[in-house]
C-alpha cells in the first residue's frame, strides 16, 4: 500500500493531502527536484496524520520509490494565467523525458498516475518513456477528464436538484478546450435529461446547456486567473485513482490511456470511460455518442494526436 508522489508543487501536495484524510495507503513518499520543498510539504502533511488515519508520510529521492504500488506524477510547470494547457507542451515534455526512466527504474511495478499538464499529451509521453524501460501501456493512466466529467455531473445535479452521484454523464476526450460533454447519453435514475427534467418540471433549454457547457469547460481559466492554479479537485480525483488501484476497484472513470484505433479515432491518448483496477487500465468503454459528439470527439483526437507529432517523439 505503498504511494509515491513526484512533484511537490500544488497538485502532489494536494493529492496527498487528500490520501491523507481518507487514509488511502499506509505510506507516502514525496519526490521533488526540490529537495527543501518537498520536504517542507512532508512535514507539514505528516501533522495532519494524528487527526486522520494513521499512516506514513515523509519526503524521498527516486530510490526511495521502491515496491511504489502506485506513483503519481504531478511534476512540471502550471498554466500561467490565459495559457492554454496545450503550450506548456514543450515545457513539460523535457521535464518527463528525465523524471519518467527514473520512476520507472525505482518502481518498475508501479502504476504511473499522471497528472500534469496538458494530461493527455503527458500521459502519451510518459507511456511511450515506460515502454521503451519495459512498462505496459495499460500501466499508465492519466487523470484526463475525470475533473471535467465531475464538474458535469455537479453543475448538472445543481440544476436538476438532485445529488451529483445520481447523475450519469461523461466528459471524454482532450482534458482542455476541445473536450466534449456527451449530454446525448446522460442520464439521471436511468432517465434522459429530458425525461427526466418533464417528471420534474424542470426545463434544460439552450441557455442553460450553454451555461453549464461553459462552466465545464472554462472552469480552470477562471479558477487559475482567480488564485493562480486549481488543486482540490484534481488532488481528490487522484486520491480516487489511487483507491481504485490500490484495491482492484473495477471502477469506470474518465481517465486518459492510449487509445489505438477505437471508433476511427488515431492512435492517441485520449479520455473516454475505462474501467479500471490493480494493474491500471482494464479496458476503454466506447460510448454509442450522437453523430455531433462523435465528430466532436474526432476532432479532439485530432488535436492531441497533432500535439503529439509537434513534439517529434
Ligand atoms: C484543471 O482543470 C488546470 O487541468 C486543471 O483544473
Amino acid at each position: 500500500m505503498k504511494v509515491g508522489i513526484v512533484g511537490s508543487g500544488f497538485v502532489g501536495s494536494t493529492a496527498a493531502y487528500a490520501l491523507v484524510m481518507q487514509g488511502i495507503g499506509r505510506e507516502i513518499v514525496m519526490v521533488d527536484l526540490d529537495d527543501a520543498r518537498a520536504a517542507a510539504e512532508a512535514d507539514d502533511l505528516f501533522h495532519a496524520v494524528p487527526f486522520s488515519h494513521p499512516l506514513t508520510l515523509r519526503a524521498g529521492n527516486y530510490s526511495d520509490l521502491a515496491d511504489s504500488h502506485v506513483v503519481i506524477v504531478a511534476a512540471g510547470i502550471n498554466q500561467r494565467p490565459g495559457e492554454s494547457r496545450l503550450k506548456l507542451l514543450q515545457r513539460n515534455a523535457q521535464v518527463f523525458r528525465d523524471v519518467i526512466p527514473k520512476i520507472v527504474e525505482h518502481a518498475p511495478h508501479a502504476v504511473l498516475i499522471i497528472a500534469t499538464n496538458p494530461v493527455d499529451i503527458m500521459t502519451h509521453l510518459a507511456g511511450e518513456f515506460a515502454l521503451a524501460c519495459g512498462v505496459p501501456t495499460n500501466r499508465v493512466v492519466g487523470s484526463g477528464t475525470m475533473l471535467d466529467t465531475a464538474r458535469f455531473r455537479t453543475l448538472l445535479g445543481m440544476h436538476f436538484g438532485v445529488d451529483s452521484h445520481h447523475v450519469h454523464g461523461y466528459v471524454v476526450g482532450e482534458h482542455g478546450d476541445s473536450e466534449v460533454l456527451s449530454w446525448s447519453l446522460a442520464t439521471i435514475a436511468c432517465l434522459s435529461l429530458e425525461e427526466y427534467g418533464e417528471q420534474r418540471g424542470v426545463e434544460l433549454n439552450d441557455a442553460s446547456r450553454a451555461e453549464i457547457d461553459d462552466q465545464v469547460r472554462r472552469a480552470a481559466y477562471r479558477i487559475i486567473k482567480g488564485k493562480g492554479a486549481t488543486y482540490y479537485g484534481i488532488g481528490s480525483a487522484l486520491a480516487q485513482l489511487v483507491d481504485v488501484v490500490l484495491h482492484d476497484q473495477r471502477s469506470i472513470l474518465t481517465v486518459c490511456s492510449r487509445i489505438e484505433g477505437m471508433d476511427g479515432l488515431p492512435d492517441v491518448t485520449i479520455s473516454m470511460p475505462h474501467l479500471l483496477g490493480g494493474e491500471g487500465v482494464i479496458a476503454p468503454v466506447p460510448l454509442d455518442l450522437s453523430e455531433d459528439e462523435s465528430s466532436a470527439l474526432k476532432r479532439s483526437a485530432g488535436i492531441i494526436r497533432d500535439a503529439i507529432d509537434s513534439i517529434g517523439l
